[in-house]
C-alpha cells in the first residue's frame, strides 16, 4: 500500500526530488554537455540533417491535405459535367502524391543516415576521450575499479550516451516537426475539428515524464549488473588455469548464470516501464480516432464537413500516432543515456596524474643519486600506514637491496620512485631535488622498472622489447635481447623476433617472459633501475640464465632492488631490512649477519642449504 502510494506520488509529482535521485538540473547539465559533442559536426552534417528533418516533417504534414484532395476529387468525378477536367486534376494529384512520397523517402533516408552516423562519430569521440583520460589516471584510481566495469563504461555506456544525441535529434527534432506540421495542417483545414481530435494527446505527456526518474534508477542498477557480468567473464577467462586446476568450472558457470539472471531481472523492470508508454499512447490514439469518427460522422451527415476533410483527419490521426509514440519512447532511452553519460563523465572528469608543480623542471640524463627522507605512506586516506619514516640513500651507480617479510611494504616503497604514488609525508629525492619538482615525463624517462610479475603485450617479441625504446632499431633490440640471454631462445621460435607471444605472454615460459622484460629494461637504458626481483620457481639452469641477465641489467645503474636471491643481496652495496613498513636494520650482508637480528633470521628462513652453509664461514672471516 505504501509502495503504491509512493509510486502514485512519484508519478504525479515527477518534478519534485525524491530520495535525492531527481536532480533535474544535474541531468539537464549532462544533457547539454552531451549535445556539446555535436559541435565539430555542425556543418555540413548537422545542417543537412536538420534541413532533411524539416523538409520531411513538412511533407508529412501535407499528407492529410492530400487525402482530403483525393477524396474530394474522386467525389466530384461521377457528378461532374466536365469529366475531362476532373481526370486532369486527378493526374495532377497523382504527380503531387508521387513527388511528396519521393521527397519523404529521400529525407527519411538522409535524416536517419546523417543522425545515426553523427551518433557513431560522437561515440568514437567519447570513447577516445575516455581512453585518453584512462591512460593518464593515477594507479590509485585502478585499485578501486574493476577492469570489467571500466570496459563496460567504455563500450556499453558510451554507446548509450551517444544514442542520446541521435535520439534527441532524430526523434525530438524530426518527429516534433512532423507533429507540429500535422497539427498546423489540421488546424488550417478545420480548427474546431482539430481541437476535438487533439484534446486527448496532451494527457499523455504527464505520465511519460513521470516515469523518467524511475527509468534512470532502474537502468543505473541494470548497468551495474552489466559491469559485474563483464568482470566475472574477464576473470573467468584470465583465471582459466586456476578454474581448471581447482575443478571450479561448474561453480563459475553457476556464478555467471546467476549474475546474468540478476541483470535480466533489472532489465525486465526497465523494459516494463518502457513498454508501458507505447500502449498508453495507443489507447489515447484510439480514443482520438473514435472521437473523430463519432463526431465527424455526424458533421458529414449534416453536410457541415466534406468527406475529404473527414478522411484527411482520420489519416492524420493514424500518422500522428507514430511520431508521438516515438517521442514518448525516446524519453526513456534519453534517460538511460543520461545515466550512462554520468558514468562516462565521472571517469573523464577524474583528475589525471600529472600533479606536476607549476614550472616543473626537466631531470637531465645521467647517473643519479637516489634518496628518501622521512617517507611515510598509506594507500587509503584513513587506512593504516604502510610505510613509516623511511630514510635511505643510494649513491650514483650503487645497488641497494630491500629485503623483508612478505607484505612489509617493499613494492610500495619502490612504487614511490617513479611516482606511481606520492608519499604522505617526507620526500623522495634525486640528486638532492624533490622528485615532485621534475616533469613526470623526464622523471620516468630516467627510470627503468622491472616488476615482480612480468607483463607482456599480446604482440610480437620485437614489439614487446621495443616498448622500452620505441625509436630503437632492430639491431639495438637484438643487442638488448642478447644481453638479457634471450636471443638464443627467440631465434629458436618459429618466427624469431616476429613471433607473437599471446595474451600476457602465455606462449612463453616464465623464465623466457622474465628475460623479455629484462631486455625491455636494458633497451630503455635508464640510469635508475627499480627491480622487483621475480620470485618464480625456476629450475637452477633457468635461474642462472635469468640471474645473469639481471646482473648485466644492474651494471652501472643506480639500482633499488627488492631482492629474493642471496646472490643479488650479497652484491648490494647496502641492504635495508623492511619489516611492517619500517627499516629495521641496514648495512652490508656481513654486517647484518654479524648483528644476528631480523636479517639473520630472514636468511635462515628464506635461503636454502648450500647458501647457508657458506654463510657461517664468511661470517667467521669477517
Ligand atoms: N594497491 C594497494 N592498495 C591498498 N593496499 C595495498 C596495495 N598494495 C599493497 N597494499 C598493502 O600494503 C602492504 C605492503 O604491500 P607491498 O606490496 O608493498 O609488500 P611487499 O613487501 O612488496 O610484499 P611481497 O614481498 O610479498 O611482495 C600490504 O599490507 C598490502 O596489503
Ligand atoms: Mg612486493
Amino acid at each position: 500500500m505504501a509502495k503504491l502510494s509512493r509510486s502514485i506520488r512519484e508519478t504525479l509529482f515527477w518534478w519534485r526530488p525524491i530520495n535525492g535521485d531527481s536532480d533535474v538540473g544535474h541531468y539537464f547539465e549532462l544533457f547539454k554537455r552531451l549535445l556539446g559533442y555535436i559541435r565539430p559536426y555542425l556543418f555540413p552534417q548537422l545542417v543537412f540533417a536538420v534541413a532533411a528533418m524539416l523538409l520531411n516533417g513538412s511533407v508529412n504534414g501535407m499528407i492529410p491535405l492530400l487525402i482530403k484532395k483525393i477524396i474530394n476529387t474522386i467525389a466530384t468525378i461521377p457528378s461532374s459535367k466536365t469529366t475531362g477536367a476532373s481526370v486532369q486534376a486527378m493526374h495532377l494529384l497523382a504527380a503531387e502524391i508521387l513527388i511528396v512520397f519521393i521527397v519523404r523517402a529521400a529525407t527519411d533516408f538522409l535524416s536517419d543516415y546523417l543522425t545515426t552516423y553523427l551518433g557513431m562519430e560522437i561515440a568514437m569521440d567519447l570513447r577516445g576521450e575516455f581512453n585518453d583520460r584512462l591512460q593518464r589516471l593515477p594507479l590509485s584510481f585502478f585499485n578501486w575499479r574493476s577492469t570489467g566495469g571500466l570496459i563496460a563504461h567504455a563500450l556499453s555506456d558510451v554507446q548509450a550516451a551517444s544514442s542520446v544525441v541521435h535520439d534527441t535529434l532524430f526523434s525530438l527534432i524530426g518527429d516534433s516537426v512532423t507533429l507540429v506540421a500535422l497539427v498546423v495542417g489540421l488546424f488550417w483545414m478545420d480548427w474546431r475539428f482539430a481541437i476535438i481530435a487533439f484534446v486527448v494527446f496532451p494527457l499523455a505527456v504527464l505520465p511519460v515524464i513521470g516515469v523518467a526518474r524511475r527509468v534512470r534508477k532502474m537502468y543505473r542498477n541494470a548497468q551495474k549488473r552489466l559491469a559485474d557480468v563483464t568482470t566475472l567473464m574477464q576473470e573467468a577467462i584470465q583465471g582459466c588455469r586456476v578454474v581448471k586446476a581447482f575443478g571450479m568450472e561448474e561453480y563459475e558457470c553457476a556464478r555467471f548464470r546467476d549474475q546474468l539472471a540478476r541483470q535480466l531481472r533489472m532489465l525486465r523492470r526497465v523494459l516494463r516501464i518502457g513498454s508501458f508508454t507505447d500502449p498508453l499512447i495507443e489507447v489515447l490514439g484510439a480514443i482520438a480516432v473514435v472521437t473523430t469518427l463519432w463526431y465527424g460522422t455526424d458533421l458529414v451527415l449534416a453536410g457541415a464537413r466534406s468527406p475529404g476533410t473527414f478522411a484527411g483527419f482520420i489519416g492524420a490521426m493514424l500518422i500522428v500516432y507514430k511520431p508521438f509514440k516515438r517521442i514518448a519512447g525516446t524519453n526513456n532511452s534519453i534517460q538511460q543515456g543520461l545515466v550512462s553519460a554520468e558514468r562516462v563523465f565521472r571517469v573523464i572528469d577524474h583528475p589525471p596524474e600529472p600533479y606536476e608543480t607549476p614550472g616543473a623542471i626537466e631531470l637531465p640524463n645521467g647517473p643519479h643519486r637516489l634518496e628518501m627522507r622521512n617517507v611515510s605512506f598509506r594507500y587509503a586516506p584513513n587506512g593504516a600506514l604502510v610505510l613509516r619514516n623511511i630514510n635511505l640513500s643510494i649513491g650514483a651507480g650503487e645497488v641497494a637491496a630491500l629485503v623483508g617479510m612478505s607484505g612489509g611494504g617493499k613494492s610500495t616503497l619502490a612504487d614511490l620512485v617513479p611516482r606511481f604514488y606520492d608519499p604522505e609525508q617526507g620526500m623522495v629525492l634525486i640528486d638532492g631535488v624533490d622528485i615532485r619538482k621534475f616533469t613526470l615525463k623526464s622523471l620516468r624517462s630516467q627510470i627503468a622498472v622491472v616488476s615482480q610479475s612480468t607483463f607482456l603485450f599480446n604482440d610480437t617479441i620485437r614489439a614487446n622489447i621495443a616498448y622500452g625504446g620505441p625509436g630503437k632499431s632492430l639491431d639495438e633490440i637484438i643487442a638488448a635481447a642478447k644481453q638479457a640471454n634471450a636471443h638464443d631462445f627467440i631465434m629458436r621460435l618459429p618466427n624469431g623476433y616476429d613471433t607473437t607471444v599471446g595474451e600476457l605472454g602465455v606462449r612463453l615460459s616464465g623464465g623466457e617472459r622474465q628475460r623479455i622484460a629484462i631486455a625491455r629494461a636494458l633497451l630503455k637504458n635508464a640510469p635508475i633501475l627499480i627491480l622487483d626481483e621475480p620470485t618464480s620457481n625456476l629450475d637452477s639452469e633457468a635461474e642462472r640464465v635469468v640471474q645473469d641477465a639481471i646482473e648485466r641489467l644492474m651494471e652501472n645503474r643506480t639500482t633499488l632492488v627488492i631482492a629474493h636471491r642471496l646472490s643479488t643481496i650479497r652484491r648490494a652495496d647496502r641492504i635495508y631490512v623492511i619489516v611492517s613498513g619500517e627499516i629495521l636494520e641496514q648495512g652490508t650482508h656481513e654486517e647484518l649477519i654479524a648483528m644476528d637480528g631480523a636479517y639473520r633470521r630472514l636468511c635462515d628462513l628464506q635461503f636454502y642449504a648450500p647458501e647457508l652453509v657458506e654463510m657461517p664461514s664468511r661470517l667467521a672471516m669477517s
